[in-house]
């Protein structure tokens, strides 16, 4: 067995060497000269860029700010939310500088080119992109959110140096929130031979998937001289890089792209409990030579959508329990960085979310490795315009001419990750009530299945009754409906389909640790402060509460789940504060713009989360001048009963109520009379058993401070990060849920400040200065690791406050 392990091994290193040889791939993240503004020659290889700043990637030159209202200051009126009369906006993009043009340049890495071809591959690039090589146009692509890449084997100068550049330029009115701006995701090189498989011409489907045996199909796109004979050897490994099946085959290449198709018996199959992974390989040979390997990670798994069984994920129905998610990582802004990204995809999984829709447009690579790994499934989007304006200056100009190429672009970077359950091709676009838009709707919908007859197609519809009545939704492969839970019944009795998916639910607003009186629901609510209310009761006028969609789906076999808007905060969008300055960022966030849960994180959780219990209440209990006043106390739990108390006395022992929609999923008190001191809930499981106890406590003065990290080891790669929650408490170490303190932050040996976020969305205090006042007690700031091993010390201090240091190691 050992001996047998060793071969595999030594077989795995002799292929990764010759495939080094063969085919290289470098990620051009050091070495960038960044500068702001239309420059005249910036694209010729000898401008002087002495002066500019110098970066690495992924950037976004707009997050380190200033926050300026004048920035994106609009009169328009917001259609999709039922706006007819046009009004001063502010804040809609974040209220940061991404409006203009931005030029990068690098020098390229020398590699020997003979007999070489090389390309440059965008994960994206915001946006429209010109990308030159020694002063020469290599391509141009506009959509800022799409994966692309350019042959650029004839613009490389064989001697000497090759510089690249890249022109980026955001017009104003381009974006319902905010985009970011620059070289926000990776740029790669690709080197291969002559003869090879072309950028993302891997692909892997399992036609066949049962828990006995799947079949594999491999198919590769090459480029090749016609009637090239060549010799492949396609292998399936496991997760250790075990061989599992392997097959040679002779073939003529006739430009069609070959196939080679496997029997896996036994296959571990993908899902959300258990992701399952494996790695197909190509060997290409020429004669005895090898002239290419490339290898795509893939997983196992069939998803289905019918009347009979709704969504089914290897032939068992689920109720898809999904967030939306922004592009955006908060203070860290459009650039991404795979500890962030992690950070947030585990978040939502501790919440027992299931499903992510990258709303509104193209993910990242790097995200949907995350959730191939993690076990996530993902409606992975493209479009939240076609032709028809949302924004004057948006996708609609460059629709016609684009829409084909960023579709095939986002089906043929993405088609291997198992994660990815269905295609988006669009959001909310007017022309679901407009002449002839059912007719682009099943182009774009044909496209999907041309490039990729696996995954069913859906689009975020708004328009319900328009879209019934042209027939754009009966032509759907998913109808989804954004919110609207009030046309559900009608959908699912006039579509053919016979089941309906929440695309968009909810838009349930609200501000971290904030809780207003009296409580009760209310629409497009606003406070003086521009924040909402924690109670959750608060929602927009096309919007709902939670419970609206959990009724439907617990009561309705038809409803297949939900994607909620939106797991997280996001800049831009300050929804109903878009006519109220300060605010720039949003308040539908299930967790703050620092990634801090809201309460409403733990009502989701109760729901959602199988594995765990949920017993959380609200809101906190320090309310100094309020004694006597009624403050209702909310409880998100899973367990059906509960007992609450105030200073030991008995506030009523009460159950949820399938009766009413409010008491079906939480447990309220609503007369409780505020007394300081300790309040404390008992909750009973099934059979009436005590099954666990909470208790807040008024808090005293903020005496100190107490920092958490979500990784105390890092690796000394000099990107990855540690997200530090720091919480002003009072000497018996309770939060002092009100705390409005400055704090400084330092940071020595082995790494960097980065940035923090209070999660406040009407703070305008910058993400990238070490210094920030606590948003409701609670902030997050961000180390980042460097490149040499060693302990990273962090210091946080605020006036009056006892200092408090952390120690991280780098590794
Ligand atoms: C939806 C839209 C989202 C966001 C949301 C806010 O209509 O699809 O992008 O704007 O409203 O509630």
């Amino acid at each position: 067995m050992k001996k047998r392990m060793a071969v595999t091994l030594w077989a795995t290193m002799a292929v990764s060497l010759l495939s080094a040889q063969v085919r290289k791939e470098i990620y051009l993240n050091k070495g960038w000269s960044f500068q702001r503004g239309d420059i005249k020659g910036a694209e010729q290889p000898d401008f002087n860029d002495q002066n500019w700043q110098k970066i690495n990637i992924p950037h976004d030159w707009a997050i380190t700010g200033p926050f300026d209202k004048e920035i994106d200051k609009q009169t328009v009126a917001i259609t999709q939310n039922g706006e007819t009369i046009p009004s001063e906006k502010t804040g809609r993009t974040g209220a940061l500088p991404y409006i203009g043009v931005g030029w990068y340049r690098t020098t390229l890495p020398k590699e020997s080119l003979a007999g070489r071809r090389a390309s440059i591959i965008f994960d994206g690039a915001m946006s429209e992109a010109r990308v030159y090589i020694n002063g020469k146009e290599v391509g141009f692509w506009p959509y800022g959110y799409n994966s692309f890449h350019f042959d650029i084997t004839p613009f490389l100068g064989v001697e000497g140096e090759n510089v690249l550049a890249v022109r980026l330029e955001n017009q104003p009115e381009s974006s319902r929130w905010y985009p970011g701006a620059g070289l926000y995701r990776p740029v790669r090189l690709l080197f291969t031979n002559e003869t090879a498989v072309v950028p993302w011409g891997l692909s892997v489907t399992t036609p066949v998937v049962s828990d006995s045996l799947a079949q594999i199909s491999i198919k590769a796109e090459l480029n090749a001289h016609q009637n090239k004979k060549l010799r492949a050897v396609t292998t399936v490994l496991d997760q250790k890089s075990h061989v599992l099946l392997t097959k040679e085959a002779n073939l003529v290449w006739r430009g069609i792209p070959i196939e080679e198709n496997l029997i896996l018996e036994r296959p571990a199959l993908w899902s959300p409990e258990r992701p399952a992974l494996y790695l197909a390989k190509i060997e290409l040979y020429d004669g005895d030579r090898l002239v290419d390997v490339d290898s795509v990670r893939f997983g196992i798994r069939e998803v289905k959508v019918n009347a009979h069984g709704g969504f089914m994920l290897n032939g068992k129905s689920r109720k898809i329990k999904g967030v939306c998610l922004h592009h955006d990582l908060g203070p860290l802004g459009a650039a991404i960085n795979k500890a962030a990204l992690k950070r947030q995809l585990l978040i939502m999984k501790e919440m027992g979310a299931d499903a992510i829709r990258t709303a509104h447009n193209m993910p990242s690579p790097w995200q949907m490795e995350l959730c191939d790994e993690l076990g996530l499934m993902v409606m992975a989007e493209s479009f939240d315009e076609w032709k028809a304006a949302k924004c004057k200056n948006g996708y609609n100009r460059f629709f016609d001419q684009w829409a084909e190429r960023d579709l095939v672009n986002l089906i043929r970077c993405h088609r291997n990750h198992p994660s990815i359950v269905m295609w988006s091709i669009g959001n909310e676009v007017p022309e679901q009530s407009m002449d002839g838009g059912n007719r682009i709707a099943k182009r774009l919908q044909d496209i999907c299945h041309r490039e990729d007859p696996t995954r069913p197609v859906t689009i975020g519809m708004d328009r319900v009754d328009n879209a019934i009545a042209n027939n754009f939704a009966a032509l759907l492969d998913v109808p989804g409906l954004n919110y609207r839970t009030h046309r559900y019944q009608t959908a699912y009795d006039k579509l053919p389909q016979g089941f309906i998916l929440g695309s968009e639910t909810a838009s349930t607003v609200s501000s971290r640790g904030v809780y207003k009186y009296p409580v009760q629901p209310y629409q497009q609510k606003t406070y003086p402060d521009a924040q909402s209310s924690s109670y959750d009761l608060e929602s927009c006028s096309w919007s709902n509460l939670p419970e609206e969609d959990w009724e439907l789906q617990d009561d309705k076999p038809w409803v297949i789940g939900e994607f909620v808007w939106t797991g997280f905060d996001y800049l831009g969008e300050p929804t109903p504060y878009d006519q109220v300055w300060p605010s720039r960022s949003s308040y539908f966030g299930i967790c703050d713009l620092a990634g801090l849960p809201k309460d409403r994180y733990y009502l989701y959780r109760s729901k959602w989360n199988q594995e765990a219990h949920t017993l959380h209440l609200l809101p906190h209990w320090t309310w100094p001048g309020k004694e006597g006043d009624i403050i209702p106390v909310y409880c998100y739990t899973d367990f059906p009963e509960a007992e609450l108390f105030v200073n030991g006395v008995s506030q009523g022992r009460i159950k949820k109520n399938p009766a009413s929609k409010l008491d079906r999923y939480r447990l309220r008190w609503n007369k409780v009379v505020y007394q300081p001191g300790t309040l404390k809930v008992v909750a009973y499981n099934e059979n009436g058993a005590i099954a666990q106890e909470r208790e807040v406590h008024t808090a005293g003065k903020p005496t100190g401070l107490r920092l958490s990290a979500d990784r105390n080891q890092l690796i000394a790669d000099g990107v990855d990060l540690s997200f530090i929650t720091v919480e002003v408490i009072d000497s018996e170490g309770n939060l002092c849920p009100d705390a409005a303190v400055p704090l400084s932050f330092t940071v020595e040996g082995s790494g960097s400040f980065k940035a923090v976020c209070n999660g406040d969305a009407t703070s305008l205090e910058p993400f990238h200065i070490p210094q920030m006042k606590t948003f409701n007690g609670k902030l997050v700031f961000i180390v980042q690791a460097a490149e040499k091993k060693g302990a990273i010390r962090v210091k946080v201090s605020g006036a009056q406050l006892k200092s408090e240091r952390m120690a991280l190691e780098v590794e």
